[in-house]
């Protein structure tokens, strides 16, 4: 039985990583202008994860890295680990080393998770603080990201919103801090209502691991809560699938190289 929760959503697939990465690429780089062009500004939520290690250095460097306005971008993460900005396990790190150091960004465009703090509760409050600063919203409102990337674990979770997790159900707070059991850490991580109110939600996928879970999306009915990533869809935004054929393959509708 062919789900259809995600129908309107546009799916691309590619050969492999680097074309996954490439296509990413491509698509982001025009839209970050776009955006630019349209509104003056782009404020994106980024991911961490290993998968968008290679888009980060498209955009750095080449043709892409030269068009794009960078000073008039402005980069947030999804999720961040509870590490020090300079521990290899952090998202900021990944960005910083892969993207953030090569482009003329100004690094008050740069707002970065303070997750190294050892109180995560107050790490949440006070990046929902800049972020309210921000986007100029102080009350009950919700923050419009021209667009977020997220990545797609094996077991479903995306950002840090990891299967039964509480913050799946936060429907105040845009930052939770929250304790990851399996891994044995915490995290913080932007909520579902922050994602599901940007412009854009970019998935990006890739390996075989990824089959199962894929074919969960595309072959299975949803269920409510089973995986977290099905927890996102933008209420008036895009919604878009970046994957290769090896995260496909256990759904052959939809093995086929894009176009
Ligand atoms: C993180 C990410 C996480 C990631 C997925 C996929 O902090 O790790 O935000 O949600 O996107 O775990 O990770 P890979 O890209 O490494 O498969």
């Amino acid at each position: 039985m062919k789900a259809n929760w995600y129908k309107g959503s546009e799916i691309v697939v590619a050969h492999d990583l680097e074309d996954l990465c490439e296509r990413a690429a491509v698509r982001v780089a025009q839209y970050i202008t776009n955006r630019v062009q349209a509104s003056g500004r782009a404020a994106i939520a980024l991911s961490g994860g290993t998968t968008p290690r290679r888009l980060y250095e498209r955009l750095a460097t080449g043709k892409y890295g030269q068009a794009i306005p960078w000073g008039h971008v402005y980069l947030f993460w999804g999720d961040e680990r509870c590490v020090p900005p300079d521990h290899p396990d952090s998202n900021y790190k990944m960005a910083y080393d892969t993207l953030i150091s090569k482009i003329p960004i100004p690094k008050e465009n740069v707002y970065r998770m303070p997750a190294e703090r050892s109180d995560h509760v107050e790490a949440a409050l006070e990046y929902e603080k800049r972020m309210r600063m921000f986007f100029g919203l102080s009350g009950d409102g919700w923050p419009r990201f021209d667009f977020v990337l997220l990545g797609i674990g094996a077991d479903g979770h995306t950002a840090s919103l990891f299967p039964g997790s509480s913050a799946l159900a936060e429907k105040k707070q845009w930052v939770a801090a929250t304790y990851i059991e399996k891994l044995k850490v915490y995290r913080l991580t932007l909520t579902p209502e922050v994602f599901n109110c940007s412009a854009q939600v970019i998935f990006m996928a890739a390996g075989k691991e990824k089959a199962p879970v894929m074919k969960d999306l595309f072959m299975v009915e949803r269920r409510s809560n089973r995986y977290p990533f099905q927890e996102i869809r933008p209420h008036e935004g895009e919604l878009i699938f970046f994957l290769d054929q090896a995260a496909c393959s256990l759904s052959p509708p939809f093995c086929k190289v894009s176009g």
